[in-house]
């Protein structure tokens, strides 16, 4: 990352626990491909932070390869940007460990990810899970970020982070940059295809839920066309009429087009010519991406080459901010 202008710095991670959902897409990807040409960015695989689930080792490090692929074939820049893989720089663990002695027990459970996490893997409650948070903010702190786009989901875990570095600068004089969340307009939550309460997630058992960004043209009209409405075949925008509302956000992130434009292109038209504007709109959207992931998945030595260099470029800052962190807490150095 060339920030000789001193650029404003982004950061944002994504887990490789699945192939990324039109979620991550519209909620991160999207944002982070438009703030790429303009701050100087570090995207990644947060892998560290998968494996507060269980995950068979041979998935990991396909997903990861897989993810990170991902990014590459979104347009993210190697070369202007950094694109690097969370566990190649060891500095995250270590400022994640700093940082949980500055996070309360209180405040880490009062996350609402780990509450849900808890519940819906009751059998697996381990201190990972609970102390997410603290690598997450790690993960940020490190770099000095100034914006961190993600999707709504994630704000608590920001607001976490501010707190955090707050509270450190408090302690040792103004050491840690205070980021700001950037969440976007249109497709801040995306919401699951068939129960438009939920979030779109990956790790949804209900396959007809979600649409993954490599998915094919064909499976992803199927989805959209099978996706819960209501009875009233009217298109606007309500929380009375979340199934479309949820629709008509992916349609606005896809397009551009404002709700009122929306209603307008489908005044007196049922839900099947929506859905089928939707399915193109989605299809159209993926279809760069798809393409040059396909080319890029073949060509793992230019994949590690590029991991190899992002971590490179990454360890360089990191371990820096890791040492004037250790100094500030009074660290036998030499
Ligand atoms: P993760 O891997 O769950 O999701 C990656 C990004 O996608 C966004 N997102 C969504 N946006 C809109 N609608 C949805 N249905 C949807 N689902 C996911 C998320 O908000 C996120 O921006 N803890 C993070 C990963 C992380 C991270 C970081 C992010 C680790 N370290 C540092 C930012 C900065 C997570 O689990 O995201």
């Amino acid at each position: 990352m060339e920030n000789n202008e001193q650029k404003k710095v982004v950061l944002s991670l994504i887990q490789p626990t699945g192939t990324p959902t039109l979620g991550n897409y519209l909620g991160a990807f999207k944002n982070w491909k438009a703030m790429s040409q303009e701050y100087a960015c570090l995207f990644g695989a947060a892998d560290l932070h998968s494996i507060t689930v269980r995950t068979a080792p041979a998935d990991l490090k396909k997903r990861t390869i897989d993810l990170f692929a991902i990014l590459l074939a979104m347009g993210l820049d190697p070369e202007k940007n950094i694109i690097f893989c969370q566990s190649h720089v060891p500095a995250h663990a270590q400022l994640g460990w700093i940082l949980d002695c500055y996070t309360q027990f209180g405040e880490a459970s009062r996350m609402t990810q780990f509450k849900d996490k808890s519940a819906k893997h009751a059998d697996n409650v381990n201190l990972g899970l609970f102390t997410y948070p603290t690598l997450m903010a790690a993960d940020i702190l490190l770099y000095n970020a100034d914006y961190v786009p993600i999707g709504a989901d994630q704000k608590q875990h920001l607001e976490l982070t501010r707190d955090i570095a707050n509270r450190f600068n408090g302690l040792y004089g103004d050491f840690f940059k205070v980021p700001e969340p950037f969440i976007g307009k249109a497709g801040a939550r995306v919401m699951s295809l068939q129960e438009p309460a939920k979030k779109m997630s990956k790790s949804d058992t209900n396959q007809k839920s979600f649409i993954l960004v490599t998915e094919d043209p064909n499976a992803i009209v199927k989805k959209i066309k099978s996706a819960v409405t209501d009875s009233e075949a009217r298109v606007y925008y309500s929380e009375d009429k979340p199934g479309v509302s949820n629709l008509m956000e992916i349609y606005s992130a896809c397009t551009g087009k404002s709700f009122d434009e929306i209603t307008a292109e489908f005044e007196g038209k049922g839900y099947g010519d929506f859905k089928a504007a939707v399915a193109e709109a989605v299809v159209e959207e993926l279809r760069p991406l798809q393409t040059e992931y396909a080319k890029l998945i073949k060509d793992k030595a230019y994949l590690e080459e590029c991991a190899r260099n992002g971590a490179e470029k990454a360890s360089r800052i990191a371990d820096r901010t890791v040492r004037k962190c250790m100094k500030k807490v009074g660290f036998w150095q030499y």
